[in-house]
Parts: structure tokens; C-alpha cells; sequence
């Protein structure tokens, strides 16, 4: 299988503490992962230095099998934050869409086509004129995607995309995941909530202490997230990790 993303021996120390040590991973094309492990075990910074926001001490990040830069992957990569309202910057729906790929310098045909799809994509056609301000927590993010998805990536990283959102709103979440997911994007989602939507990733990665512990199919290793500290519902299969079937 091709890799959309990998990461070679990364390590980033942060006033003298190892925050992430000796990192390598592989993310296929079109895989939807999750990242999982405790509160500070350094998931937020690896997302950082893969989307390039922060640059690590060491190691070397590839996309497509080519290596990538800082520029290269700001422009590839797409992040969106725990708090999505942080990413909202214009008046309305339609407008926050096309702010990234007008900063792109493309023209206006394109914007327009780019913002249709994401708007339609992510279901947000009737709030298209809507002010951002007055959107639902689970709308708020979906517009949040739909801003990234506009600029084309070619991986899609989220953190912690359920936090704070009632039930309704974290299945709109999981819904979308899963037509971008079916739409061929290759998604990272790191979140301590895998009950919600680990059934529907084929990926997972635990890190724990900076470092990564466990990477490969969902189905075969969701069991040890417990040996982890992570909760899972008692007894709970693989097909049980998700709230679409509650
Ligand atoms: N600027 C900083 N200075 C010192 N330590 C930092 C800084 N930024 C992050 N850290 C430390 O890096 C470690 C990893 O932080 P990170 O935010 O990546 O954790 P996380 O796995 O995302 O945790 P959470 O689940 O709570 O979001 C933490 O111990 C944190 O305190
Ligand atoms: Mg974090």
C-alpha cells in the first residue's frame, strides 16, 4: 500500500523535556487512523510537527514517499484544532470556506467550485449564508472541515473532534468522518473518546510518554487501549466502538 504519510525516528524536546522520542510511523492513503494514549502524551505536539507548525529535533516527515518541509506540509496537511471556533474567521458559512483557498491566490471559478463541494460534502448547503457565530457545536466543526477540505489536502488530521459535543452533534461528526473517509481522504484522528468511533477506522496508533507504543489494525489491537489507561465500555467488540449504533 502506498503511504500518504510517514515519519522517520521524529524526537522534539521542549525546555529540555523529551515531548516526543525517537517517532516513526506509516499512514496508508485513504486510511482512516486514530491516535489515542493519556493527557499529555505528546499526540497535540506530533500533530504540530506533521502539519508543520513546530519543527522537530530530529527525524524526517515524507509525503507521498517524497520528503516534505515545513511550507510543503502546511500547504498538505490540514489541522483542525480541539476548539474549531478558533479556525472561524469571517461573516458567514460560505465565506469562511473561501478564505483559504482565496489565500491561495486561486481564481474565483475555482474558489466558488471548491467551496460548492465542501459545502455540499459536509451537508451545510441551507447554512451556507448563516453567520459562523450562530452555528450548532457539531455545525461549528463541520464548517470547521469543510474550510480545510476547500484547500485540498492531502492528509486531514483533527484533535480531539468530539470534545464538547452533545450526542446529535457527535454523530454529525461521525458521519462526516466517514464520507471523507469514503471519499478517499486519508484521515488521523487523535481523541480519548475511541467508544464513539473506533469501529470505523482501520488504524490505530497508542502513544504513551512521548513515545509511540502500539501502531497497526484497529480490530486487532482496540483491546489494549485498556493496558493504556483508556477507557473502553466493559465487554464492548470492535463493531461496539461507536455511538452511530446506540
Ligand atoms: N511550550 C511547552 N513547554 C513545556 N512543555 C510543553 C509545552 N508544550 C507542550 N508541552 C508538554 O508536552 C507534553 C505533550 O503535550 P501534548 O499537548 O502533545 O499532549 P497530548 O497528548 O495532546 O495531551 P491531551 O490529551 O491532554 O491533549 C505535555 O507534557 C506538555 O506539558
Ligand atoms: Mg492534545
Amino acid at each position: 500500500m502506498e503511504s500518504a504519510l510517514e515519519i522517520e525516528n521524529l524526537s522534539l524536546s521542549i525546555s529540555g523535556k523529551k515531548i516526543l522520542d525517537d517517532i516513526s510511523l506509516k499512514l496508508e492513503r485513504g486510511s482512516f487512523a486514530a491516535l489515542c494514549g493519556r493527557n499529555g502524551a505528546g499526540k497535540s505536539q506530533l500533530l504540530r510537527c506533521m502539519k508543520g507548525l513546530r519543527k522537530p529535533d530530529e527525524g524526517r516527515i515524507l509525503i507521498g514517499g517524497i520528503e516534505a518541509g515545513e511550507k510543503d506540509r502546511m500547504k498538505k496537511c490540514a489541522l483542525v484544532f480541539q476548539n474549531a471556533q478558533m479556525q472561524i474567521v469571517s461573516q458567514s458559512v460560505e465565506k469562511d470556506i473561501a478564505f483559504g483557498p482565496e489565500n491561495l491566490g486561486l481564481d474565483r471559478a475555482e474558489v466558488e467550485r471548491r467551496v460548492a463541494y465542501a459545502l455540499h460534502l459536509m451537508g451545510l448547503e441551507d447554512k451556507a449564508k448563516q453567520r459562523p457565530q450562530t452555528l450548532s457545536g457539531g455545525e461549528m466543526r463541520k464548517c470547521a472541515i469543510a474550510g480545510i477540505l476547500a484547500m485540498e489536502p492531502d492528509v486531514i488530521f483533527m484533535d480531539e473532534p468530539f470534545a464538547n459535543l452533545d450526542y446529535p452533534s457527535t454523530l454529525t461528526v461521525i458521519r462526516s468522518l466517514i464520507t471523507l473517509h469514503e471519499k478517499g481522504y486519508t484521515i488521523l484522528v487523535v481523541s480519548h473518546e475511541a467508544e464513539k468511533f473506533l469501529a470505523h477506522t482501520d488504524t490505530l496508533f497508542i502513544m504513551e510518554d512521548g513515545k509511540l507504543k502500539e501502531a497497526g489494525d484497529s480490530q486487532k489491537l482496540f483491546s489494549q487501549l485498556s493496558d493504556y489507561d483508556i477507557y473502553l465500555p466493559s465487554g464492548a467488540s470492535f463493531g461496539d466502538l461507536t455511538w452511530l449504533k446506540r
